[in-house]
């Protein structure tokens, strides 16, 4: 039998004509990273040192890892000998902090993420989590949007999944992990126009990356009908009816249709997604849509196929298959993170009751009078800060009320999810400050004295301190950080000329400043300058 010679750190061994680099691997007992074993997830890429690698093994890679010989085993049947190795994991991942964990339904939660730096990315992409202590990785779809301060994935809890049950029971505000990403080509931006309706159908844990989507065609405008329909295989797996029945209200053009897959539930109608569509396929396609599926490859599969069957070109499809969450250790009966149970008849649940909407934390939200508490803590612990000797150095080049008004709005955002913070990152913002642990202590010790001196209940104080140490690994350190803007390593002092993005406040005349102007911004300080304001002669910033 012809048989290729695959050398691999210090071992060699024989991988068939027929078999992929990945099953050669596993035959031999060699353990390597991999997860999808279909070239969706990248969890297995590897380094090719020497041999010919087949061009379907680097499909879906970026340019500059294809131009570096990196591949994918799991696609590869080698056609020669290779001498292939790992990828050094930080050439892949970054390192990224839990910013919080949210039960929203029985087995699934919500994680918020903190990159540390900008993270590009589309709504409805994926990311490869890894946890650092043994390397284990999974895929998960994003549900924020690339303006949003965190990375939002949901996960589900599997039975015997070893990361979702890690995440479910261990993991923490504040833990590291790695992160992979971003992937997948299932996209608002493939939709060419804001005229084609949209129809988004996912199951399970496959209406996280739907709702991204929906969310971005909305911010885009999308003129046209769209239909997101969402199956679980109980009622708890319809976990973002507050929110979908939220936008449906507001806007005339979306329509939420949420079923079950469940004999149980006998006051609905018996009907499953599929047979939802089946039964208005001839409105739905009469201005021929595009389709986004997410979730289990029978569900994704079978409404690809219904709209094949109704001349929808592929093109129109776009698919996020979840068979890279397999789990690899389990067996095959237990494959799939959402097992469809084929022989149960569905049932449909129109217009789910309202309840509360979900918000970051409305205990705390509550407690600080809707803000108004917020503001007042706020100006007193800054009125304290820059009368003190350790800390009040870090803030002269901003007035009080600013450095006040900008936590206002970084506080708020975190607790109740609102986008209103524009200012950088922490880790961003701090990058040119050395602080010690001992400062961090004394300042978060000044802090959490002014919460108490406002009457804000342990508990709360406790969580209050607890998320400003997330950020602690950002901001302490024994000389500067690099400032990394899009992965590019940014000059550590001076000015630059820029066009906004987002509207902000000047930090000379306190003025707002629209989206798309151009403003004077010190790379080292983060201070913004309006057209008026730059003009003037700005003196060099000194700390
Ligand atoms: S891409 Fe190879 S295991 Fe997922």
């Amino acid at each position: 039998m012809l048989t290729y010679k695959i050398k691999y750190q210090k071992q060699v061994f024989n991988c068939k004509h027929d078999e992929t680099l990945i099953d050669a691997f596993n035959r031999h007992g060699i353990v390597v990273n991999f997860s999808c074993r279909k070239g969706s997830c990248h969890a297995c890429m590897m380094h090719c040192k020497s041999g010919t690698i087949p061009k379907v093994s680097q499909k879906g890679l970026d340019t500059e890892f294809i131009s570096n010989n990196y591949f994918l085993p799991c696609s590869c049947t080698p056609t020669s000998d290779m001498t292939v190795d790992n990828v050094e994991s930080n050439f892949l991942y970054q390192p990224a902090i839990i910013h919080s964990k949210e039960v929203l339904s029985a087995n699934i939660c919500r994680i918020l993420i903190d990159p540390g730096d900008t993270f590009n990315y589309k709504p409805g992409q994926y990311i490869n989590l890894k946890r650092i202590s043994d390397n284990t990785i999974r895929s998960y779809s994003l549900v924020s949007h690339p303006d949003d301060y965190f990375l939002e994935i949901h996960v589900k809890k599997m039975p015997s999944g070893k990361l979702s049950s890690w995440i479910f029971n261990e993991l923490n505000t504040g833990d590291e992990i790695e992160f992979q990403g971003a992937m997948g080509d299932s996209y608002y931006e493939q939709v060419n126009s804001t005229n084609t309706p949209l129809i988004l159908t996912g199951r399970g844990t496959g209406i996280a990356p739907l709702y991204g989507i929906l969310l971005d065609a909305l911010k885009n405008s999308h003129h046209a009908q769209l239909t997101i329909l969402h199956e679980g295989r109980t009622v708890e797996d319809l976990y973002l009816q507050n929110q979908l029945t939220s936008l449906e209200t507001k806007h005339s053009n979306v329509k939420y249709i949420a079923c079950v897959d469940n004999s149980n539930n006998k006051q609905t109608l018996p009907h499953s997604a599929r047979t939802i569509l089946e039964n208005t396929i001839d409105e739905l396609i009469a201005n021929p849509p595009n389709i986004f599926t997410a979730g289990s490859p029978d569900f994704t599969a079978s409404i690809k196929t219904l709209f094949r069957n109704h001349n929808i070109p592929d093109k129109n499809i776009f698919l996020d298959s979840f068979d890279y969450k397999n789990l690899r250790d389990e067996k095959q009966k237990n494959i799939f993170e959402v097992g469809r149970r084929k022989n149960d008849p569905a049932t449909i649940i129109q217009k789910p009751a309202t309840k509360q909407a979900l918000s970051r934390d409305d205990e705390m939200w509550h407690a600080l009078g809707e803000g108004k508490k917020l503001k007042l803590i706020l100006d007193d612990f800054y009125s304290q800060v820059y009368k003190d000797d350790k800390l009040s150095g870090f803030f002269q080049n901003s007035t009080q009320q600013r450095s006040s008004e900008k936590q206002y709005l970084f506080m708020r955002q975190i607790f109740t999810g609102e986008k209103v913070y524009f200012g950088d990152r922490p880790k961003n913002a701090h990058h040119w400050m050395v602080i010690s642990d001992e400062l961090f202590d004394y300042r978060e010790k000044l802090l959490s004295q002014c919460l108490k001196k406002h009457g804000l209940a342990e508990h709360l104080i406790e969580r209050w301190v607890n998320i400003d140490n997330t950020f602690r690994k950002d901001i302490v350190k024994q000389t500067p950080f690099p400032k990394i803007v899009n992965g590019i390593e940014m000059p550590l002092d001076g000015y630059e000329e820029i066009k906004i993005d987002e509207g902000t406040l000047c930090d000379a005349c306190h003025n707002a400043i629209e989206k798309g102007e151009t403003v004077r911004y010190h790379l080292r300080l983060g201070l913004t300058y309006c057209p008026h304001c730059m003009e003037e002669e700005l003196p060099e910033q000194a700390v």
